[in-house]
């Protein structure tokens, strides 16, 4: 067995920094990037140094106490509540659709107001209390992680041909990952399958991270083009098809990477088992269906080059929403850290998350 990737960590105190693998430069370089400040965080969301949407949420719980590390000699723990309050704002603007980072940034709003309040608290107290909160954001994840695989390597069978998309690995998330954590607790077992990752076009997720994470992890991992999947089907080399999510609605449609919602529809035709592993920070209780989660358009350039190389004709018109949604009806399950959610619908979602 091999070992599981740490995709970001906090390094020190309430001056500390944040290291994130950069994940723009993989597979080719394994290299660290260290963050100091909240405009190099929101950067390094935006072009997906770091990304994945668990990952997200916790990489911008730490953008509050990279802010008050600015505050100027002689600020007071008001200015601190208000500087906390600013980088919250302009972090939720960096990326629309995981709805993971906008839970984490109310989290961290709500702390820095509530501790900020208590006319004892220092600026330095309010420092260690916010880096407090997103420490426990990072190990609550860490922890959502694992339970999920435990709640779902049962799908995994010995001998199983398992399709995933995108990344949705411990690369997408402070711990095991979502997806990959089921793979990761299967193999724990001792079972043995063979992994089909989608490339993933246009930024190739699937080939560049899932394929090296899993290597990394020695399980059996087989790129194909996204327009494979289809046939692979056919052929009856896949038993089941697992991904994460960005946002999760109350009736269980689910935005992921774009061509999920492909893959749900080959699935369901060929009458293959489709489970979305997420925890319950990706749930957006807010939103009734999927029609209401906001989709990200992403730069076209990302369609019409591959890495420096044209491969479109200049000025064609490109269109590149980075997410599509899976309605419930196409998924078998939703694995969460608290339980699996068979044939998710509304009931059945709200009577796990809100009364477990
Ligand atoms: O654009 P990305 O790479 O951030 O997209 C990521 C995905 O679509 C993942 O499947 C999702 O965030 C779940 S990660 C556990």
């Amino acid at each position: 067995m091999g070992s599981i990737v740490q995709a970001l960590k906090w390094i020190g105190g309430t001056d500390g920094v944040l290291e994130l693998i950069d994940q723009r430069r993989l597979p080719r370089e394994s290299v660290t990037l260290l963050v100091r400040d909240v405009e190099q965080l929101h950067e390094a969301i935006c072009t997906l140094a770091v990304r994945g949407a668990p990952a997200i949420g916790v990489a911008a719980a730490f953008g509050p106490v990279l802010a008050l590390q600015k505050l100027a000699d002689g600020a007071t723990t008001l200015d601190g509540v208000r500087q906390a309050h600013s980088a919250c704002a302009f972090l939720a603007t960096s990326r629309p659709t995981a709805v993971n980072l906008f839970w984490a940034l109310d989290r961290m709003r709500r702390k820095a107001e509530k501790v900020g309040s208590h006319p004892q608290t220092t600026l330095g107290g309010l420092h260690e209390a916010i880096l407090a909160e997103a420490k426990a954001i990072y190990r609550e994840d860490v922890e959502m992680c694992r339970q999920i695989g435990r709640h779902g390597e049962k799908f995994i069978h010995e001998g199983a041909g398992v399709l995933t998309h995108c990344n949705a690995g411990a690369l997408a998330t402070a711990g095991q990952g979502t997806a990959l954590s089921v793979l990761f607790e299967a193999q724990k077992k001792g079972r043995h399958f063979k992994v089909y990752a989608d490339e993933t076009r246009p930024l190739l997720q699937g080939a560049r991270l899932t394929a090296w994470e899993l290597r990394q992890a020695e399980i059996d991992v087989t790129v194909i083009c996204d327009n494979m999947a289809g046939w692979l089907m056919r052929e009856g080399r896949i038993d089941a098809v697992i991904t994460g999510a960005d946002r999760i609605a109350a009736n269980g449609d689910a935005a992921n990477k774009i061509g999920t919602y492909s893959l749900s529809i080959l699935a369901r035709h060929h009458a293959i088992p489709f489970y979305i592993a997420a925890p319950s920070s990706t749930f957006d209780l807010n939103i009734a269906n999927g029609a209401e989660i906001p989709l990200e358009q992403r730069n076209g350039e990302e369609v019409t080059r591959l890495g420096s190389v044209e491969t479109a004709p200049a000025g064609v018109g490109v269109y590149n929403p980075a997410f599509d949604v899976t309605p419930a009806e196409n998924i078998t399950a939703i694995i969460t850290e608290r339980g699996v959610i068979e044939k998710p619908d509304n009931s059945r979602i709200s009577h796990l998350l809100r009364e477990s």
